[in-house]
């Protein structure tokens, strides 16, 4: 692993022993809501984005399925269950694995579920082949996402399903915004956030080929604000060592919520 990767496990084996999962309902990515949809609560909406982004694998039963940025691995268990499929979780880190393994332990998809310490920069060899392959809200910590894309697609079958769900910046931040993304590259451990355009070209280099890419960013905006009431209830009893992070995390996720020009792309693209 780089530093890099070092200091993105270390963020979010931090962000875990602090409470922050709990505090999120499991899920670490946005919701999904559907106009009209605003009284549905969190948990449900977090899911609702796994289940938008399963529908898009096109799945069958016993297919094999990489998640590439497993975190606490609720959406792994949710699709294994939900498909009849053998989910792969990978993260870099070590507190998200012990805690996957126990969520994973208790469904009745335990047998098809399981999660390994890897670097989605570096992916490991022996990592096995797949019908597809997910990642929510992970390739964002990555410095360079093509090469990582492209050493991704050697592990999918021919015709296998990509399916990524991200943020995206719609016109470049300026100003105020420029600041709220160097606060989350800092506190998030972040690599930066895409426009539309770079995810598109990261995807060709890599040799995918798009089939969809929607903004779903309007749908998503209320999980900002509501990630940022949640970290904001857990922060007076969170551990010295997670406690400023949080309070500062909750202010930039405010923020980047109210600016128009935050996006989030749901993209699907299948290996040639
Ligand atoms: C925002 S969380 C999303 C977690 C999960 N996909 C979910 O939706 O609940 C980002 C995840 O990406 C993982 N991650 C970041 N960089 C990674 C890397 N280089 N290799 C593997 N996982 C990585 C983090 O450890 C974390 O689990």
């Amino acid at each position: 692993m780089t530093s890099q990767t070092d200091a993105v496990g270390g963020k979010y084996d931090q962000f875990a022993q602090a409470g922050t999962t709990e505090a999120l309902g499991g899920n670490i990515h946005a919701g999904y809501w559907d106009s009209g949809a605003e009284h549905v609560p969190m948990a449900a909406a977090t899911d609702r984005l796994t289940d938008l982004v399963a529908e898009r694998l096109a799945l069958r039963p016993g297919d094999r399925v990489l998640d590439v940025g497993c975190g606490n691995g609720f959406p792994a268990v949710r699709i294994a269950e939900t498909h009849d499929v053998h989910v792969t979780g990978i993260t870099v880190s070590a507190e998200e694995i012990t805690r996957a393994t126990a969520l994973a332990a208790e469904s009745p998809a335990a047998d098809r579920v399981a999660f390994r310490l890897a670097d989605a920069a570096d992916l490991p060899d022996d990592l096995g082949t797949f019908d597809a392959v997910f990642a929510i809200e992970s390739l964002l910590h990555l410095e360079d996402q093509a090469a990582a894309l492209a050493r991704l697609r050697r592990f999918v079958r021919p015709g296998g399903r990509l399916v990524v769900a991200d943020l995206c910046q719609r016109e470049p931040f300026t100003g105020a915004a420029e600041a709220v993304l160097a606060g989350m590259v800092r506190t998030l451990e972040i690599a930066g956030i895409n426009s539309e355009q770079e995810h598109r070209d990261g995807l060709r280099k890599a040799g995918w080929d798009l089939v969809e890419l929607l903004d779903i960013g309007e749908n998503v905006r209320p999980s900002y604000e509501l990630a940022a009431q949640a970290f904001r209830r857990i922060a007076d009893a969170a551990p010295p060592f997670a406690a400023a992070d949080i309070v500062t995390a909750a202010e930039l996720m405010s923020a980047f919520g109210e600016n128009p020009s935050s996006g989030y792309v749901l993209i699907t693209a299948q290996r040639p």
